[in-house]
Order: structure tokens, then C-alpha cells, then sequence
């Protein structure tokens, strides 16, 4: 079906229609509950949409729409185990790695829930161990340093939420991560390090991607060359993947490998043992806490009527924008210095997932898709690209997300940080008239020539739209539910857009041929077999390094 033939997607145009011209601060004026009409909470997470280019005509179509789209049919379909990655005839089942009910998840037929407890308990002894001092390194010594290497969503989910829970760090294990392939980072990090005290985690699902298996040989050369020796590797190398073959083969002790299954993709896999450097950093329990909150987060999503539901919500306002004001991006602003790798992290689970012109049928699409995820941390964009979002062309729509109490920051800076957030959201919304410019600048004397050139560049049009995202403290609940929150707009979108939303076979060919200029660079491809530019590209590099 697509969404673009349904009756509701013509009211909804009609609806367009009929508010392009309005502008929200009219809509503040004359609506003084709007603000409270527009917001809505679950799990501890608050978001204020009043700040949209929406009415509640809007709002009723877009969740009419989200039904005609049926979007809960496919919502349950994936949380009942259903093969709904066609193209990889896989079931997508993130959700049944923080499953906290007793509730038994099938897929083809056999419950996953007794392995993937066994696995949780597997990885909290573990955790437990190494804090403890209990598994020691090959000479003794305490385990003080874990080197965690993968790369997307290996690396992503990991890195960003150890960051972002930075005040419930432990002191006992500092965990770094390491992706790029470039021998820069790895071997900085490598060589700060005392081989005898560090653990070296190796997160691939596939167990055949490139980049990790080169930092990871990298690690072992580093391990052999200060002393340690393949007897050793069992005391400080494990691995986390759903090749176990592959990962034996590697000189992964057996029960240094830690399972994952087909049915959990890599940008959707920080729930599983790719979540180990996590439960390393901040002790088994708060990364406990995350599966908490993601599942109080999916409970939400499933039963909260569409009118409340937060995923829903979100998702369809991105449809609204994309469709009918050509909205090409999401902006994520994360005023919080500790969560500032959210964007890049939303990036992979929103542009992985939906970036695709191809629906779930195998048939081209003629409408947009997935939008392009950015942003960083508040306030340091207001004082580079926000000058874009609040003057340039386009619209921009943006998530502000902003804990009201934080840990590890003073009053003073916590109340600017807030009236630096909502100020923003403010601005973007309201706007400055013409006129008000052109009276500032009578105010202060100016010429009247000078007035009208000038007022006309400080108008700020205003009508920008953005949902606020407040919660009272970044815990791991609360994490696990806003992470888990964007994951379910990620499907509710690929839903309406009829979208796989679960495979990503663009990154493929970028592998192949990689592999292929490297056997080029290695001389074992003839240059011909290239374009010329990128025969050209290799002779230049081979040049460079012989001389
Ligand atoms: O290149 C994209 C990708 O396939 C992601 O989907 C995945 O998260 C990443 O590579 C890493 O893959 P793996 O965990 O198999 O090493």
C-alpha cells in the first residue's frame, strides 16, 4: 500500500494546505492550553510538541494515517518474533533482549528467552569478575583497562552510552573504544597501556568486518610483542558475535565468546553482549537498568493508544515535515556535555534503517524517505550552525533534550544550559517581525536608510519547528528509554514508508570494493581492472609509500 493513495494522506494535504501561511506564535496567542494540549509522557521522558506547524486536525490525521499504515499490526508483528526483514529473512527481536516480563519470545518456534537470560547471566558474572579481581590477568595483576573494538553499531551503542552515563562510571575499568582502521587511534590507545592490565573485547557480529579484525590482530601483535603469549590470549582477549566458528578459529577461547543471534541487528544491538564494554564501565546493574527502561519504553509503545504514544508521535511529525515542507533533515540537539554523542549514534539507527529507496516489495519508490540525522551538543551549535536553522533556506525540524537535573554540574551552569535550550526553542518558534527589528533599530538612532537595509536582515522568520525532550535525570532507565524511544520512531516511520527498515545492503558494495583496491594497493588485482581515476588513486598512494 502506499501511504501517498489513502484518503487520509489527502486530508492531511488539505490540512497542509490550509496552515502554510499561519505561523505558530498567532497559534500561542490564541491557544493558552497549547502547550499543555501538545505534550505527552511515558517512562519518565516529557515532550513538548506544542512548538510544531501542527493543529489538532493535524495531529488526528497523522495518527489516522499511522493506522491505515497499520502500523500497530507491524509494531506487533515484530515483537511476536515475525520474520519482518524480508530481505534477510530474519526476525527482529532487539526487544526480546530486555524482554523483563515472563513472557516467552518464539522464533520459529523455539522460546529465545532462556539463552538470551543465560547470556545476561553469563555476561553479569563476568562483569562481577573482573571488578572484583577474580579473573586477574596472565601475570596477576588486576584488570584495570579494556580496550573494546568494533565498529557501527558495535562501536556506536557501546562508546555513546558509557559516555553518556559518565557520573556512574566506576573507578575500578576505564574502557576506550576503538573503530577506525586507521592505526592512529589504535595504537595511541595501545601504546598508554600495560598489556598485563588491559582485556581486549573484540564486538563483531558478523566476525567479518575488515576494520575490527585488523584492529584486533593489531592488539594481539601488541599483546606477543610485550611479552605475552597465545597460552595467555584465553586471560585477555574475548569476543562478542554470532559467528562463534569464526571467532574460535580466530584464538577465541570458546568460553571467552559471548553469543548473539541473526534476529539483532548491528545498530539495534547495544542490548545484547554487544552492550559488555557498557556493563564493563558502569557495573552490571546500571547496564540492568538500561534493559529497564527499554522495556518500560516498549511496553509504552505497544499499548499506549497512538494518541499517546510518544514513538508514534515523533515519527509521524517527521513524516509531516518530510512530505509537506520538504523537511530533508532531523536536527538532534543534546544540551547535556555527557550525551553529546547521541546525534551520531541516531544517525546510524535512523540513516542505516531508513535511508533506502526501495520498498519492502522490492519497487522503487517516487517519495522521500529516511532524512538526514544531525546535530551536537548544546549550546556550541547556537555559536556556529544554528545561524542555518534560524535564517537559512529549508526548514530544519529538531529534537531538544535536556535533563533538568544533571550530575556533575553546578547551578549556575545547569540554569544556563536550560535557558540556553529553551531559549533556542523559543527563538526558532517565534521569531522576530520586521517591524520589531526595524523599531529596535529607530530606538537606537539609527538612520532610516540604514533602518530598513538592516531590519531586513535581523528579521527572523520564525515558524521553526521543534519538539522539546525533557527528563528529570540521565540515568540508565532513562537512557535505555529515550534510545529505545527513537528506535521505535525508526520503525513507525518504515512502516508508513513501507520500508525495510531492518537490512542495509548499501554499505555492502563500499566493502567489496574496498576489499578490491586493497588487493589492487597489495598488487594482487591488476589495475585495469579499475576505473582510471581510481587506478590513478592507487599508483599515486603506492607511490607515496615506496619513496
Ligand atoms: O557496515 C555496516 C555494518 O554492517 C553495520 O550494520 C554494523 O553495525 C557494522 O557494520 C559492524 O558489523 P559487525 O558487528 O558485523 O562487525
Amino acid at each position: 500500500m502506499n501511504f501517498m493513495q489513502t484518503p487520509e494522506w489527502t486530508t492531511l494535504s488539505n490540512l497542509a494546505n490550509e496552515i502554510k501561511g499561519q505561523h505558530m506564535r498567532d497559534w500561542f496567542a490564541a491557544e493558552p492550553s497549547r502547550a499543555q494540549d501538545f505534550t505527552v509522557s511515558a517512562c519518565g521522558i516529557e515532550i513538548d510538541y506544542s512548538k510544531n506547524r501542527i493543529t489538532s486536525s493535524v495531529m488526528q490525521g497523522l495518527f489516522d494515517l499511522a493506522k491505515a499504515c497499520k502500523v500497530e499490526e507491524t509494531r506487533d508483528a515484530m515483537f511476536a518474533g515475525e520474520i519482518i526483514n524480508n530481505t534477510e529473512g530474519r526476525a527482529v527481536l532487539h526487544t526480546a533482549l530486555r524482554n523483563k516480563s515472563d513472557k516467552p519470545v518464539y522464533v520459529d518456534g523455539k522460546d529465545v528467552m532462556p539463552e538470551v537470560r543465560a547470556t545476561l547471566d553469563k555476561m553479569a558474572a563476568f562483569v562481577n569478575d573482573i571488578h572484583s579481581g577474580r579473573h586477574l590477568g596472565y601475570t596477576g595483576k588486576p584488570i584495570k583497562h579494556v580496550v573494546s573494538i568494533g565498529i557501527g553499531g558495535s562501536f556506536l551503542g557501546p562508546k555513546i552510552m558509557t559516555e553518556a552515563l559518565k557520573p556512574y562510571q566506576t573507578d575500578t575499568i576505564n574502557v576506550h573504544f576503538v573503530a577506525n582502521v586507521d592505526g592512529c587511534h589504535i595504537n595511541d590507545v595501545l601504546n598508554a597501556l600495560d598489556h598485563e592490565e588491559t582485556l581486549i573485547v573484540m564486538s563483531s557480529k558478523s566476525f567479518t568486518t575488515q576494520e575490527t579484525l585488523q584492529n584486533t590482530l593489531t592488539a594481539k601483535s601488541w599483546f606477543f610483542s610485550k611479552g605475552g603469549t597465545q597460552e595467555d590470549i584465553a586471560k585477555h582477549f574475548i569476543a562478542i558475535s554470532s559467528n562463534v566458528a569464526a571467532a574460535t578459529e580466530f584464538g577465541i577461547a570458546k568460553e571467552n565468546i559471548f553469543p548473539m543471534w541473526d534476529w539483532v541487528g548491528g545498530r539495534y544491538s547495544l542490548w545484547s553482549a554487544i552492550g559488555l564494554p557498557i556493563a564493563l564501565a558502569l557495573g552490571f546493574d546500571n547496564f540492568n537498568a538500561m534493559l529497564d527502561g527499554a522495556h518500560a519504553m516498549d511496553e509504552h509503545f505497544v499499548s499506549a493508544p497512538l494518541e499517546q504514544n510518544i514513538p508514534v508521535i515523533l515519527a509521524t511529525l517527521g513524516v509531516w515535515y518530510r512530505h509537506f515542507f520538504d523537511g530533508q533533515s532531523q536536527v538532534l540537539l543534546p544540551y547535556y556535555h555527557y550525551l553529546r554523542g547521541l546525534p551520531a549514534y541516531i544517525q546510524q539507527l535512523d540513516m542505516e534503517s531508513n535511508g533506502k529507496s526501495v520498498n519492502k516489495d522490492g519497487e522503487r519508490v517516487d517519495y522521500a524517505t529516511g532524512p538526514i540525522i544531525w546535530g551536537s551538543e548544546g549550546t556550541n551549535g547556537q555559536h556556529s550552525f544554528h545561524q542555518l536553522i534560524h535564517q537559512g533556506a529549508g526548514l530544519m525540524p529538531i529534537d531538544f533534550i535536556f535533563p533538568l537535573v544533571a550530575d556533575n554540574s553546578d547551578a549556575t551552569h545547569h540554569a544556563m544550559l536550560a535557558s540556553n535550550c529553551f531559549g533556542q526553542a523559543q527563538a526558532l518558534m517565534q521569531g522576530k517581525a520586521y517591524e520589531d527589528c526595524y523599531a529596535d533599530l529607530e530606538n537606537k538612532g539609527l538612520e532610516e536608510d540604514e533602518r530598513r537595509a538592516l531590519a531586513e536582515h535581523k528579521t527572523m522568520p520564525g515558524n521553526k519547528p521543534s519538539n522539546t525532550i525533557t527528563f528529570e535525570k540521565l540515568d540508565p532507565f532513562t537512557l535505555g528509554a529515550l534510545i529505545a524511544m527513537y528506535e521505535h520512531k525508526v520503525h513507525v516511520q518504515g512502516t508508513i514508508w513501507h520500508l525495510n527498515s531492518y537490512d542495509q545492503w548499501g554499505v555492502e558494495l563500499g566493502k567489496v570494493l574496498g576489499n578490491q583496491v586493497l588487493s589492487g594497493i597489495d598488487g594482487n588485482t591488476a589495475l585495469s581492472a579499475f576505473d582510471h581515476s581510481t587506478a590513478a588513486l592507487i599508483t599515486k598512494f603506492k607511490q607515496a609509500n615506496t619513496q
